[in-house]
């Protein structure tokens, strides 16, 4: 039993035939994985420095997660939330011993978490509606996310919007203590923000938006989906910045590649929930709960963030030099391994003349490239890619 084979073009044709075009697809067909590495339908390797964005933190076919999956499809793939689930029990607690929050909410993707946490919300701030958020920030597609997301491109054909958010500059501290008053329910930021092209919020600001919400009593959301579990050198972004928010939102890697969500909360937060507030059928699917719970054993027995730091800080330094000595980088912003190379010119092209040489890459915004590699990359696949780019950006006319 298998599926049928496919070759890349009668692939290509029924996408466009039978799947709504939502997607603007590169002409790449990865078949297998193993590290850091992609397989392609012709058998060329690549090395993918972008992790199905942010997702897949250990790479592919990791040994202890291929086995989790076996053993625990070979069991029940699903239960519902109305019985109790031990996989889930179990990552819950990991979640919450490591990050010091009280309680989680399991969900099934980073905008459904970012959904909840308004709702949870709303609820710690009754009659209040506002949400502060910030312009460049990326929270997701459904109508809650993406009515505090600060970008105009993916609002306006949805306008109207769940009414109440607020959009100011990161890093505008003056703005942020106008817009944050006794309407505001949540102040909802990325510590980093990837789709905006990986900007950093400083330490700073995070504690005065911390401060802010803590002024008028609103919920500090933070969104950690695509930052969070180890990427920036620690399991929690929050944990380096000297605060402690209402409410964290995780998603991306925490399903070992499954789909699976979390929102972890303050004991404060979890005393207003009650049983009907919040649901879902799928959310905290036992098989994505037991690879979650493998996946973070792993982050935690091998040291996975400190890894991640210290190779991050080299290749920091590597792409400062190559800001130097290559034509056309405007500036490169990062930590650990979430990068972003700001060019001069539209980074569409740049990332398919990487691919043909082999690197997967993201982009953000038009001209920024963006780096979400596995942290299990190899230093050689990271210096042999700032060659790469160097090659590319002498190559390409802008
Ligand atoms: C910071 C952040 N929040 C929320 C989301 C939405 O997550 P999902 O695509 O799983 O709904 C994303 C996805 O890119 C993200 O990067």
């Amino acid at each position: 039993m298998s599926l049928p084979e496919l070759t890349p073009q009668e692939v290509e044709s029924k996408d466009s035939a039978f799947i709504l075009g939502t997607y603007a697809r590169t002409s790449f067909h990865p078949r297998r994985g193993k590290g850091a590495q992609l397989v392609d339908a012709d058998g060329k390797v690549y090395w993918d420095l972008l992790a199905g964005i942010a997702v897949n933190a250990l790479g592919y076919s990791h040994p202890r997660l291929v086995r989790a999956m076996k053993e625990e499809a070979s069991g029940l793939t699903h239960v519902s939330n109305l019985y109790y689930q031990r996989a889930q029990v179990l990552l819950a607690e990991k979640l919450i011993a490591a990050s010091g929050m009280a309680k989680v909410f399991f969900c099934n993707s980073g905008t459904e978490a970012i959904e909840a946490s308004l709702k949870f919300a709303r609820l710690a701030t009754p009659g209040r509606h506002g949400v502060v958020a910030f312009t460049g920030s990326f929270h997701g597609r459904t109508f809650g996310a993406l009515s505090m997301t600060g970008n105009e491109g993916y609002r306006t054909p949805f306008e109207p919007l769940v009414p109440g958010a607020c959009f100011i500059a990161p890093g505008d501290v003056a703005a942020l203590e106008a817009a944050v008053d006794e309407t505001t329910s949540a102040i909802v930021m990325e510590p980093i923000q990837g789709e905006g092209g990986i900007v950093p919020f400083s330490d700073a600001f995070l504690q005065a938006a911390r401060a802010a919400a803590d002024r008028v009593g609103a919920a500090l959301v933070l969104d950690e989906i695509q930052s969070g579990l180890g990427r920036t050198g620690s399991l929690f972004v929050f944990q380096q910045k000297g605060i402690v928010p209402d409410m964290v939102t995780l998603a991306k890697p925490l399903g070992g590649g499954l789909p699976l969500g979390a929102v972890l909360v303050t004991e404060r937060i979890a005393s207003f929930l009650k049983p009907g507030h919040h649901g879902t059928t799928f959310g905290g699917n036992p098989v994505a709960c037991r690879l979650g719970y493998e996946l973070f054993s792993e982050l935690q027995e091998k040291d996975y963030p400190a890894k991640v730091a210290a190779l991050g800080a080299w290749f920091g330094r590597r792409l400062g030099k190559l800001k130097k000595s290559a034509p056309g980088i405007v500036d490169v912003r990062g930590t650990g391994l979430i990068w972003g190379i700001e060019l001069d010119r539209e980074a569409g092209p740049v990332a398919r003349a990487l691919l043909q040489k082999g690197f997967v890459v993201g982009t953000a915004r038009k001209n920024v490239l963006r780096l979400l590699p596995p942290y299990v990359v190899p230093k050689k696949a990271l210096a042999a890619f700032v060659d790469a780019l160097e090659v590319t950006l002498k190559e390409e006319v802008k």
